[in-house]
């Protein structure tokens, strides 16, 4: 018995994930984004899309709202359907990594037992690459491109992530993304933060 289903049997292919990799010249892996609302992890992440695309990788990018328009649309914001909406993508990036591609996820995720579950389901130790954008809460909101923040804090929209429901950060993110630390308090371009996430690929 797997969770619900009863009376099923895995199947083994005779094509190994290693033969599919090898067809395709690449491994496959997830990079999988955190962060909040604004921090700019699908920016960044279609950014770094771009770049591996130009290198002639197999490479794909899911994205919350996207995917929240299709797959996960029967999903909301609460803490159940936030876990759901995060342990479904956590299994198709699973499989997409199984396929050989290297697959960008882009969700707030903000609960850290979810993303350690995605995590604990892939397949190799180095299939999961945590990439923490660690924007503070005051640049996102600032930013508020879809104008959430301020609906928020009109109390207009309810359990908004880091404004009335919670966002976990990662302790152990192999990857963290930061603003700049200088006076001048600019945020690093797409770009320059996508090539730092490519040096820690290659
Ligand atoms: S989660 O928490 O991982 O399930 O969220 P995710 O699937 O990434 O979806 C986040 C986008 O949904 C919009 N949105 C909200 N975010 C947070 N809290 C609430 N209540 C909410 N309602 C709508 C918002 O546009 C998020 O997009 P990003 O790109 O992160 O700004």
């Amino acid at each position: 018995k797997v969770g619900e289903s009863t009376n099923i049997k895995w199947h083994e292919g005779s094509v190994s994930r290693e033969a599919r990799e090898q067809s395709m010249g690449q491994k496959g892996c997830v990079l999988w984004f955190t962060g909040l609302s604004g921090s700019g992890k699908s920016t960044v992440a279609y950014t770094l899309e771009h770049a591996l695309h130009g290198m002639g990788k197999k490479v794909y990018v899911m994205d919350g709202d996207n995917i929240r328009h299709g797959l996960n649309s029967n999903l909301g914001f609460s803490a159940v359907d936030r876990e759901e909406n995060i342990r479904r993508i956590g299994e198709v990036a699973k499989l997409f990594a199984d396929m050989g591609v290297i697959t960008l996820v882009s969700f707030i995720s903000p609960y850290r037992n979810d993303r350690d579950l995605a995590r604990s389901r892939m397949a190799r130790d180095t299939d999961f690459v945590e990439v923490f954008m660690k924007i503070p809460i005051e640049i996102c909101e600032t930013r508020d491109p879809k104008g959430l923040y301020k609906a928020a804090r009109a109390g207009k929209l309810k359990g908004f992530t880091g404004i009335d429901d919670p966002y976990e950060e990662p302790l152990n993110a192999e990857i963290v993304v930061e603003a700049k630390k200088e006076a001048s308090d600019e945020l690093e371009a797409p770009e320059a933060m996508a090539s730092t996430i490519l040096d820690y690929l290659s």
